[in-house]
């Protein structure tokens, strides 16, 4: 997006206060039981360990990469699956994302390690986008619903920019860049 600007979405203290509630609810839901928190990189890496730093230090962390976006949209194919492999078999898994879109990735990573044998797989992301689901994927925990329109910031990045600004922003066409 050549001309672009970026429109505050979500600040700095919202996401801190919602990264707080959803640590609490989390915890209190899993009771000290295992969990293997799953990051998806990129995207969610600072959502990630804003949230882990609020967790029980009972938690064992993975964090794998897996892609779907080129530019704004989607390109439908997801790389990263074949890294999935790891120690997943028995284990309840809590997957960390970012945005719940057209769902492909979440459900493709979820049927991944059910297929491994995981026993249990609950998601949790940092915005769920209205309106934009190809296939149903339950989030258990999300931290913003948001309408369908680009995000970047708080490691949200439109081609590898914006991922280190504090907030949440809409990034929309405009004449002026910021
Ligand atoms: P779906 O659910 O479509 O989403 O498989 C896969 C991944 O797409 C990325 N995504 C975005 N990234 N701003 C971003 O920076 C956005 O508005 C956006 N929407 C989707 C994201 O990495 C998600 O995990």
């Amino acid at each position: 997006m050549k001309n672009a600007s970026l429109r505050r979405l979500i600040s700095k203290r919202d996401i801190r206060r919602r990264v707080r509630e959803l640590a609490e609810e989390i915890t209190a839901h899993y009771q000290g039981r295992p969990v293997v928190v799953l990051g998806l990189m990129n995207g969610a890496l600072f959502f990630l360990v804003d949230l882990l730093r609020l967790l029980p230090e009972s938690v064992i962390v993975e964090c794998r990469t897996v892609a779907s976006y080129a530019g704004p949209s989607s390109t439908g194919k997801i790389h990263g699956l074949d890294m999935l492999h790891g120690n997943f078999a028995g284990k309840t898994v809590l997957i960390v994302d970012d945005i719940l879109d057209t769902g492909l990735t979440l459900s493709e990573v979820r049927a991944r390690l059910l297929d491994m044998g995981a026993k249990r797989v609950d998601v949790c992301v940092l915005c769920r986008k209205e309106g934009t689901r190809k296939v149903r994927v339950r989030a258990k925990w999300v931290g913003f619903d948001i309408k369908n329109e680009f995000v970047v910031g708080y490691g949200l990045d439109f081609d590898g920019v914006y991922r280190t600004r504090q907030e949440i922003f809409v990034l929309e066409p405009s004449s002026s860049t910021p």
